[in-house]
């Protein structure tokens, strides 16, 4: 396949920024998105130009790093997976694709196609987690009996990678469906009880300070999202919170 490719090029934080055009030719169609932008970024180097900088690790839907905005979509035009695991299959000889960077104000551009995704470690860090006893006494995991359904919600929520690509689809660069998965995950199960007032205190009131929107239920996070997170668990995070906010000390 031969493709023109109009990506966001950015110097640092304060550049304007601006689009740029660039051809890649004989691409396969069986190359991952990345391995397409890897061929453009060998062809620039051997020019002496400057590569695209783009956000990567695992290349296999695990880690949450790639981003992207594909022709106007995060993640691209396939459903349920990351810019990692997009094929050019996808796409057409002869197109041209658009590539950006994920847009939101809590996710400021550090350069070209990467962004600052902080905010969402700085939301983790206010409550999400559960404080372990390592004494000697810890009680075994496997000991307290959970109902199968909840175990599936709650895996359901933890598959959440962080990515991001929510707050990029949301017309209000809302978090909610990220913070909602990781409050969800230990809400569903009798562990995540004991701190579990705070942790969505702490976590939506960290989300709020980061400068995310509000949610006006458009659902956009939800088709967008790689791992499938259901927007269910916003619902479930608003009772959480609102339960949280009514109970004394
Ligand atoms: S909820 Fe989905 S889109 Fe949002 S950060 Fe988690 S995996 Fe990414
Ligand atoms: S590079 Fe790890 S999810 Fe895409």
């Amino acid at each position: 396949m031969n493709l023109t490719l109009k990506i966001w090029r950015q110097k640092n934080a304060n550049d304007k920024g601006k689009m740029v055009s660039y051809n890649v030719t004989d691409i396969s169609e069986h190359m991952s998105f990345l391995e397409m932008l890897d061929v453009l970024n060998e062809e620039l180097v051997a020019k002496g130009e400057e590569p695209v900088a783009f956000d990567h690790d695992c290349r296999e839907g695990i880690c949450g790093m790639c981003s992207l905005h594909i022709n106007g979509e995060a993640h691209g035009p396939d459903r349920g997976i990351t810019t990692c695991q997009l094929h050019m299959r996808m796409f057409k000889d002869g197109d041209t694709i658009h590539i950006e960077p994920f847009r939101a104000k809590a996710f400021p551009v550090i350069k070209d196609l990467i962004v600052d995704r902080s905010a969402f470690d700085r939301i983790q860090q206010a409550g999400g987690y559960i404080s372990v006893n390592t004494s000697g006494n810890t009680q075994d995991a496997n000991a307290i009996p959970i109902p199968k359904a909840d175990a599936d919600l709650s895996m359901d929520a933890a598959t959440c990678i962080g990515c991001g690509a929510c707050v990029a689809s949301c017309k209000n660069a809302s978090a909610m469906l990220f913070v909602s998965a990781k409050v969800s995950q230990y809400a569903l199960l009798p562990q995540g009880q004991v701190e579990a007032k705070d942790r969505v205190l702490n976590m939506v009131n960290q989300m709020d300070k980061e400068g995310f929107g509000n949610c006006t239920n458009t659902g956009a996070c939800e088709v967008e999202c790689p791992k499938n997170i259901s927007i269910s668990n916003i619902a479930r995070m608003n009772r959480e919170y609102l339960s949280a906010s009514m109970k004394d000390d």
